[in-house]
């Protein structure tokens, strides 16, 4: 969603070049416009915004724009609060144009907060909830406050999650206010400061990060008063923090596609060495974790998207593997069950980006009532990291297409050899994993891939596409129709096998498709007399199984993997919700109106 870049440099240094590069790699998160604010060279305040993507920019033309200077202030937005327009996109400036402002989350009171402004005469030149930051500082600024306490005084009145940069052209100054949604600076050569949302917009100059905590600004100083460094407040007391400069080991991961037409075939068929790695975890601390487990009193494992699916996988997991029952749910549900939450409940957290909104949420939820939380995620430095108790990494690298593949499976990698640890298994789970991992590397091979094609090019006319798996192939059928829905925009409907008969059957007719996912486990035989239910009706069954079988219309073979199935049926129906949207014309990387990292509810 919606992305910041900021960077303070010296003069010649190219402010808005800079501020576009880094923009330029937060674009894998998901965004409608951008925009840069910058200084030209007579100190004035000058602005850019655009709609669509930022891929064809170039760094000459915003230079001939914004000119070369030493300070920019750069946004991708994802729009919530006014459509999709320039006069919407950020930076937002004050009436004098002396404030810009590039904001992500949401100001959830702010109509209160606008109202008092349209009441004094402020002239509003955009939709947006982000645009009363600029008008309130600008009034500080007028009653005679400094620019840190006008920016201060409108930070403490937000409601809801967000952080915004505000820009003093004249005073030069920069605030990087952190409420709720994140914020890094990172702290380049002589002198070079950069703020991001994330740690990707500036990684590619410098991996020494200063983190900015919730509650917490930075200010930054450029011009004839500029300091070295950075200087950290207490957004409500107005107090120094102190911070340390720490050096960051996530390797910067190489964007390039190596060769491939899109992210997510590249990521897909990472997968041939991401799942060894998700399990490359030291022993002792998955038992000091897995004991954390068996002590806890009520386990939840909770995840959004895509990483919900996984947590619901996950409680199939601890049952077969552990005999625990352990419950699942989605994030944005999760506050339903604060009642049953306590000093014991320990509380699983699984994500990609550590940066859910929903699950920063629940968070809050499940630490109100002091539960103990044990993260599962992908970014390193990502909020999830810093909030939790404990964290686990799943090391699949980055992740830049917006469906979620390598971070899936590498999650219910982790979470099955989680469950082995807390089975008092560990061993066996690594042995049993590593297994998987050589067969997927076996199995993602040329011919595989081109069978699969050969499908999408059957499907690809289709207008629903129905999924069905039981036990833990259930909600991977689900997951199996997000990736078809969120790629190719076919309707795709996952389902329990089992409840066919309770309302979907009705919608198969003469060659509707229906992939059967099947495991060779307790589940298989009732999967198949479900397939032939389908079959019955006229609808075209597509196996994803181990072994052929007579019900199947189209197989796809997958390894035989034991309780590591999901892992391995997952797989073939990525690699076909990529090829059916490249037929459809669909760029897979970005699907419409979808985003990468959810930051807003
Ligand atoms: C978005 C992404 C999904 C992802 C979900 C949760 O919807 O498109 O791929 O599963 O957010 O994201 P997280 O980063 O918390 O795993």
């Amino acid at each position: 969603m919606c992305g910041i870049v900021v960077y303070v440099g010296r003069k010649g240094d190219g402010a808005p070049a800079v501020v576009l590069e880094g923009l330029k790699r937060l674009e894998y998160r998901g965004y409608d416009s951008w925009g840069i604010a910058a200084l030209d060279s007579r100190g004035r305040l000058a602005t850019l915004r655009r709609v669509g993507k930022i891929g064809g920019a170039s760094a000459d033309r915003v230079t001939r724009l914004l000119g070369s200077g030493s300070v920019a202030v750069g946004h991708t937005r994802w729009a919530t609060h006014g459509g999709i327009s320039e006069r919407n996109a950020h930076p937002q400036v004050d009436c004098k144009g002396r404030v810009a402002i590039v904001h992500n989350g949401i100001i959830e009171n702010y109509q209160e907060l606008k109202a008092g402004l349209v009441a004094r005469k402020h002239r509003f030149a955009s939709e947006t909830d982000t645009e009363i930051l600029a008008h309130y500082i600008e009034e500080g600024l007028a009653r005679g406050q400094s620019f840190s306490d006008a920016t201060r005084s409108i930070a403490k009145r937000l409601k809801g999650r967000s952080a915004f940069i505000a820009m003093d052209s004249k005073g030069g100054q920069i605030a990087a206010v952190r409420l709720g949604a994140p914020l890094i600076v990172g702290i380049g050569k002589k002198g070079e400061m950069f703020v991001s949302s994330d740690v990707n917009g500036f990684l590619e100059r410098t991996n020494k990060v200063m983190y900015i905590d919730d509650g917490e600004m930075a200010l930054l100083s450029f011009g004839k008063k500029a300091q070295k460094a950075p200087e950290f407040l207490n957004v409500s007391r107005g107090t120094k923090v102190r911070k340390r400069i720490i050096g960051i080991d996530w390797k910067r991961e190489r964007e390039s596609k190596l060769g491939y037409d899109h992210f997510l075939i590249k990521e897909i068929m990472e997968q041939k060495h991401t799942i060894a790695q998700a399990i490359n975890q030291d022993d002792a601390k998955m038992r000091q974790v897995a004991n954390r487990i068996k002590n806890a009193f009520g386990v939840f494992i909770v995840g959004a998207g895509t990483a919900g699916r996984v947590c619901a996988a996950g409680e199939y997991l601890f049952s077969d593997i552990a005999k625990r029952h352990v419950n699942s749910t989605v994030a944005s549900e999760f506050s339903s069950y604060r009642h049953y939450l306590t000093k014991k409940t320990l509380m699983i957290a699984v994500s990609q980006s550590g940066e859910t909104v929903d699950l920063l949420d629940a968070i809050d939820v499940a630490k109100s009532k002091g539960a103990r939380i044990l993260s599962l995620v992908n970014v390193f430095g990502s909020t999830l990291m810093r909030v939790s108790d404990d964290f686990l990494m799943l090391n699949a690298g980055a992740e830049k297409a917006v469906a979620s593949t390598k971070a899936t499976t590498a999650q219910l990698s982790l979470l099955t050899l989680l469950a082995y640890a807390t089975a008092g298994r560990l061993k066996e789970g690594k042995r049993l994993l590593l297994n998987t991992a050589e067969q997927v590397n076996d199995m993602l091979n040329p011919r595989y891939e081109e069978r699969i094609k050969r499908l999408a090019r059957r499907l690809r006319r289709s207008r629903d596409v129905f999924i069905i798996g039981r036990g833990v192939n259930y909600p991977i059928a689900e997951e199996a129709a997000i990736k078809l829905q969120e790629t190719s925009y076919i309707h795709a409907h996952g389902f329990a096998g089992g409840e066919l008969k309770h309302g979907p059957l009705a919608l198969i007719s003469r060659g509707s498709p229906c992939i059967a996912l099947v495991a060779n486990d307790d589940t298989k035989h009732e999967t198949i007399s479900n397939a032939m239910e389908v079959k019955a009706r006229g609808g075209y069954v597509i196996g994803v199984a181990p072994e052929n079988n007579e019900v199947f219309d189209y197989w796809l073979k997958v390894p035989d993997a034991g309780v590591a199935s999901p892992i391995v049926n997952i797989i073939p129906v990525q690699v076909l919700a990529y090829h059916l949207a490249v037929l459809r014309g669909i760029n897979p990387d970005y699907p419409r109106n979808l985003a990468k990292s959810v930051t807003v509810k």
